[in-house]
């Protein structure tokens, strides 16, 4: 069966574009392919120096992974740093890799530009190294990304083959797949610029884990647009449509039928906003039960590490072998 790896970093909170955009696939998918799903911390590391955050940060977003709907018995989810193997592999790919390459990374260039006064880890800088080896560990076959990580894929095929090509065959050379399109969500008070946890403000941004009073202020804050026909057309009518687009992303209706049931802004915010509501009322309510039972969510990732072990050490021995390092 064809494996995929999708990977998250644990930094900020999971909102409504993440789920509608992506996450709501990934559980759709779960079955008919054999999905593996990383909660990044080591990648996190790499911007982070505050103590605590980033296990509170990796543990939250495990149990909204479940609480969306991965089944621990069909997909394996797992925390990047239970799996000691990555760090491993990570330090082999860092050999395998020329500075030159690394300093080509665009996200390198972007992020470190943004760091301007402070601290660029070493580790922002050899990032890609690490994620060549989350892909790699697992025999990956498809990485769903975006084209913010296209370059990552490439240079990870390009160690691939590299490796392949000095020790012998060693690992499956993976391939980025556009990942299947969800709604796409928009920022409320700017509905031509994407959700994102980048925004300015949260006043447009609706996260998973919102009071539901909190989720229906923000759907009747929504900014709309300046005449009052309800008309589904992302270019003259960016508001209006992104809010057809998640009430239809609820509903299961397209967007052009749910346009000709209202005649006013005031009645589809609240409606969007109520259907909001009522999707992620169970999510919330499986999180609320993970994140009191530290144990059950604790017992689901060990799992998901064991799982997740099997596969890396294999891969792992397998490349320490053919690199002809000295067995322990
Ligand atoms: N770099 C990715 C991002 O920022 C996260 C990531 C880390 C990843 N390892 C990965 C994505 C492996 C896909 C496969 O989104």
């Amino acid at each position: 069966m064809t494996r995929v790896l999708s990977c998250i970093q644990p930094t900020g909170d999971v909102h409504l574009g993440n789920y509608l955009g992506a996450l709501r696939n990934w559980v759709a998918g779960q079955h008919d392919k054999d999905v593996f799903h990383g909660v990044v911390d080591l990648h996190a590391l790499t911007v982070t120096d505050r103590p605590g955050v980033v296990g509170q940060a990796t543990l939250e977003l495990a149990a909204v992974l479940f609480a969306v709907g991965l089944d621990p018995d069909v997909a394996t989810v797992f925390v990047q740093s239970h799996v000691v193997e990555h760090s491993v592999l990570g330090w082999i790919m860092e050999c395998q890799v020329s500075f030159g390459e690394l300093s080509r990374m665009t996200q390198f260039k972007d992020k470190s530009a943004k760091r301007e006064h402070d601290f660029v880890s070493a580790g922002l800088f050899t990032y890609p190294a690490l994620q060549a080896a989350d892909i790699l560990l697992y025999d990956t076959d498809e990485v769903p990304v975006g084209d913010d990580q296209r370059q990552h894929i490439e240079i990870t095929r390009d160690i691939a083959i590299r490796f392949n090509h000095r020790f012998g065959d060693t690992f499956v050379v993976p391939r980025a797949v556009l990942p299947k399109a969800g709604a796409r969500v928009m920022d409320l008070q700017d509905p031509t610029a994407k959700m994102s946890k980048s925004a300015g403000s949260d006043a447009g941004l609706v996260y998973l884990l919102d009071d539901p009073a909190v989720i229906v202020k923000k759907f009747k804050r929504a900014v709309t647009d300046s005449d009052s026909e309800v008309r589904f057309d992302r270019e003259a009518k960016p508001g209006v449509s992104n809010l057809l687009e998640i009430l239809a992303a609820c509903t299961g209706d397209t967007a052009d039928a749910l346009a000709s049931r209202y005649s006013q802004y005031g009645p589809l915010k609240a409606d969007t906003g109520e259907a909001v509501v009522e999707l992620l009322r169970p999510i919330q309510t499986r999180y609320g039960q993970l994140m009191t039972d530290r144990g059950e969510l604790q017992a689901l990732l060990r799992k998901g590490a064991a799982k997740a072990t099997a596969v890396a050490a294999t891969t792992l021995e397998r490349a320490k072998h053919n690199l002809g390092m000295l067995p322990g």
